[in-house]
């Protein structure tokens, strides 16, 4: 057996000596592999109740992940948790036209259907759980503080870790689900009390508000993967975990997690370790970096624009991604309503989808908001707008956003929620 530097318990040693089957022996093997590379000494349980899939959609490519599954449904290694799954990647309601649609179903998503009953078969939580804020209390995914998680989804991870207090690192697709059916994962970065630590101090002396957005990508772009103390933005959002801080914080982290690779924020005064650790939680030379309005500014200014015409018509607005939480999805129909009678409009200008989880979209179409969205003319779906603009041909349509993450993995333009607003209320020249 191949020397491992890792300190096993009995049963873990048992587990990787076969004695489970040789399924589980293999990914024993691979998570320990996997710790070693970042010096992890030992494996610790996933003490969260559910595990999040990163990996939804059904890509014809993917064919190894389709055996590996069957093998491990095979061998009857299914998850030791129920688990959530990212969003689905299509949706019929959202407009795409022929040649799009020929592209999703006959060369991109092929084997969803298929994949759709292995997740189900692996543990999947309930046939709804497919959405990336799977932390919001309609979806029931929402781990507790201090429990360990083997999660891989960017914005889940730094959500669960920064605001409910939980820790799991920012793993990738399948050492997600192999930490769930194993029920260990290696010990190492954020789920110790070091890793936990800032190496940054943001001092943030914004006039207004900062959009959350751009801040967390102010921030993802200078501290990288390492953890930022935040300072000065309970200000603005208060000192206590409520709803609209916390969809600010997820929105935030999403861009925090996806222009740079944050994993952990804390924020002073109102998230939980910052609450009750306080200055004790930054590390030893920590580096400051100052936000004002100027350098919220030149983040934003300096985005590029990969349309080929950057003065084209938008065909598409994506806003929810992440997921929009129930909240978001009424101030957004208020707002957007709102605008539109100020512009003498009925309906937006821009064909417009809203993104939430599906247990939200339930919920809101139970209330009236529901057709005073659909007058307007926005779409409400449950569709990952990234799964969306990874079709080539969706890829070269001129889209916006107020997503930051959008913006970074796709073509699709970002803009502020005012601005946002603004656009698709108006008339567009
Ligand atoms: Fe969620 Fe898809 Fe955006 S997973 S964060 S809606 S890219």
């Amino acid at each position: 057996m191949a020397a491992y530097k890792m300190e096993l318990t009995a049963e873990q040693q048992a587990i990787l000596d076969g004695q489970k089957g040789e399924t589980l022996a293999k990914v024993m093997k691979t998570l320990i592999m996997y710790g070693e590379a970042f010096g992890a000494t030992k494996m610790v349980p996933v003490t969260g109740e559910k595990g999040h899939l990163v990996t939804s959609f059904g890509l014809k490519a993917m064919t190894a992940v389709y055996e590996l599954m069957d093998q491990l449904i095979e061998a009857g290694a299914i998850s030791q948790q129920n688990f959530s799954v990212d969003p689905k990647p299509l949706d019929p309601n959202v407009p795409a036209n022929f040649l799009e649609n020929f592209v999703f179903k006959n060369f991109m998503y092929t084997r969803q259907n298929s994949y759709d009953k292995q997740l189900e078969k692996l543990g999947l939580l309930h046939k709804d759980a497919y959405t990336c804020a799977c932390y919001l209390d309609e979806v029931g995914n929402t781990p507790k503080k201090g429990e360990v998680l083997s999660w891989a989804e960017s914005s889940a991870v730094v959500y669960a870790n920064s605001v409910l207090g939980a820790r799991c690192n920012r793993n990738s697709g399948i050492i997600d689900i192999f930490g769930s059916i194993l029920g260990y994962v290696p010990y190492f970065g954020l789920l110790t009390d070091e890793g936990r630590k800032a190496t940054w101090i943001i001092d943030i002396q914004t006039k207004e508000i900062p959009e959350a957005q751009v801040l967390g990508s102010a921030i993802g772009m200078k501290v990288m993967e390492e953890v930022p103390y935040i300072k000065g933005l309970d200000r603005f959002i208060g000192t206590e975990l409520n709803g609209d801080n916390k969809a600010y914080l997820k929105d935030f982290g999403a861009a925090t997690a996806s222009n740079g690779a944050v994993g952990l924020y804390h924020i002073e005064n109102l998230t939980p370790e910052a609450k009750e650790q306080g200055d004790a939680l930054i590390a030893e030379g920590a580096q400051v970096y100052v936000i004002d309005d100027a350098e919220l500014k030149r983040v934003k200014d300096n985005y590029p624009v990969i349309w080929k015409n950057p003065d084209a018509k938008p065909k598409l607005c994506f806003i929810g991604c992440p997921h929009l939480t129930y909240d978001q999805l009424v101030d957004w129909t208020e707002k957007v309503e709102k605008k539109l009678k100020e512009n003498g409009r009925k309906k937006v200008s821009i064909p417009t989808v809203f993104t939430a989880p599906p247990a939200v979209k339930e919920a809101f179409e139970k209330t009236d908001y529901a057709a005073r969205l659909k007058a307007t003319g926005v779409i409400l779906s449950y569709i990952c707008p990234l799964m969306y603009m990874n079709n080539p041909i969706c890829g070269k349509k001129p889209v916006i956003t107020n997503s930051n993450k959008l913006r970074t993995y796709t073509t699709a333009r970002y803009y502020t929620n005012a601005e946002i607003l603004d656009y698709i209320t108006k008339e567009v020249q």
